[in-house]
């Protein structure tokens, strides 16, 4: 089993490094040799796609943040109003739901019974059906209309890394796509987003190539026992995927909030000592939210936290107020999530790992979940 880990000490450990890799077979045979995007698998009649009003989004987990990220993207491109929703909430509430309804299931496994059940509800009243899915032939893609397949590769831990990734990119296909099917974006914008994602794969390896840094902290971490994210726009679902991650196996109370949100209650659980880390947004972005977080990073500080913040090299802003700063290369603010979700990552790895866990085996989880 060692050698199948390739040296690394854990599936989840090697599935963390295999993300450029991951992304890139997610963005290849998608672009013709001139940058051109293209989704053949998305075999859905043209005038229905063109005729979609409303998206919705269902899946579980890390998936589910996965969508949550791609929503920012997709009402960005392509101006049709998406929902996110987890599966099992959505199949149970009698959603509204038709034949210009798309419903896009995320789901790593394709067996996820939850997902499922929301897949075929959604079928039923007439909503076509597309699937991100890592698992070739798997159930939830067969019974979808169409099939986004991410090519990550196998996934063996049970808390999903590379999959997460993938997911993003190819919903990102997904919605570049649909604007450039249904023209909110012009071909051209369409071509510098596609450029800036295949730039993406060297940007993570980047990443990865400063993991030390992140695992020193890890351990230097590993007493904690409550461990809160911050993160708005896309910031948002990173900072959730950080304290899902740092739950799943590493046991430790964790939660992610909307940076926003601070000031109307979580601020009140911040004590000397709490560990922060903040998901701070590209200063290159518009509506100031740049300084809207690094003022949070500043109130949190003040009243003790450790702060452990994530920002772009050439973020000087950030410094003052940040306990520890992890740098990740810019990128446009939209493909951000596809690097400040990494070094989080590496953090739940390493620390859980530092006490001692299982990490690609965490105690009452398993990879797929194959009943309701
Ligand atoms: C399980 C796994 C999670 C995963 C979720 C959705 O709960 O433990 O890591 O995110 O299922 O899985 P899927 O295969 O549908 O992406």
């Amino acid at each position: 089993a060692a050698a199948e880990k390739d040296g690394y000490s854990s599936f989840m450990l090697k599935e963390i490094n295999e993300q450029p890799s991951a992304v890139e077979q997610t963005l290849m045979g998608r672009l013709d040799q001139h940058g051109n995007l293209m989704l053949d698998e998305l075999r859905i009649d043209e005038s229905i796609l063109r005729a979609v009003d409303k998206i919705v989004v269902v899946a579980c987990g890390t998936a589910a943040y996965a969508g949550q990220v791609a929503k920012y993207a997709i009402e960005h491109w392509c101006r049709i109003p998406t929902e996110v929703e987890l599966a099992h909430e959505f199949r149970y509430r009698d959603p509204i739901v038709n034949e210009k309804t798309l419903v896009v299931a995320f789901s790593q496994s394709g067996e996820t019974m939850d997902t499922l059940m929301a897949v075929r509800h959604a079928r039923e009243q007439g909503a076509k059906v597309v699937s991100i899915c890592n698992t070739n032939g798997s159930t939830i893609p067969r019974e979808s209309d169409a099939v986004i397949y991410t090519h990550a590769g196998p996934e063996i831990a049970v808390a999903s890394t590379k999959a997460f990734l993938s997911q993003i990119a190819a919903a990102y296909l997904l919605g570049l796509y649909l604007a450039q099917l249904r023209g909110t974006k012009f071909a051209d914008e369409v071509r510098d987003v596609l450029r800036e994602l295949q730039e993406v794969p060297a940007k993570i390896q980047s990443v990865l190539d400063a993991a030390d840094e992140v695992k020193d902290l890890a351990r230097r971490m590993s007493t904690a026992e409550s461990v809160l994210f911050l993160g708005r726009h896309v910031g948002y679902p990173v900072a959730l995927e950080g304290a899902l991650k740092l739950k799943e196996i590493a046991y430790i109370h964790a939660e992610g909030f909307a940076a926003g949100e601070l000031k109307h209650g979580p601020i009140a659980l911040v004590e000397e000592g709490q560990p922060v880390f903040v998901i701070v947004p590209s200063p290159r972005g518009r509506d100031s939210l740049h300084a809207k977080v690094v003022s949070n990073i500043q109130e949190v500080r003040a009243r003790g936290a450790i702060t452990i913040v994530i920002a772009e090299e050439g973020d000087d802003a950030v410094v003052p107020y940040a306990n520890e700063v992890i740098r990740v290369p810019q990128t446009p603010v939209l493909l951000a999530p596809l690097l400040t979700t990494v070094p989080l990552q590496l953090f739940a790895c390493e620390l859980a790992d530092s006490k001692g866990y299982d990490v690609d085996q965490p105690r009452n989880l398993a990879k797929s979940v194959t009943v309701e």
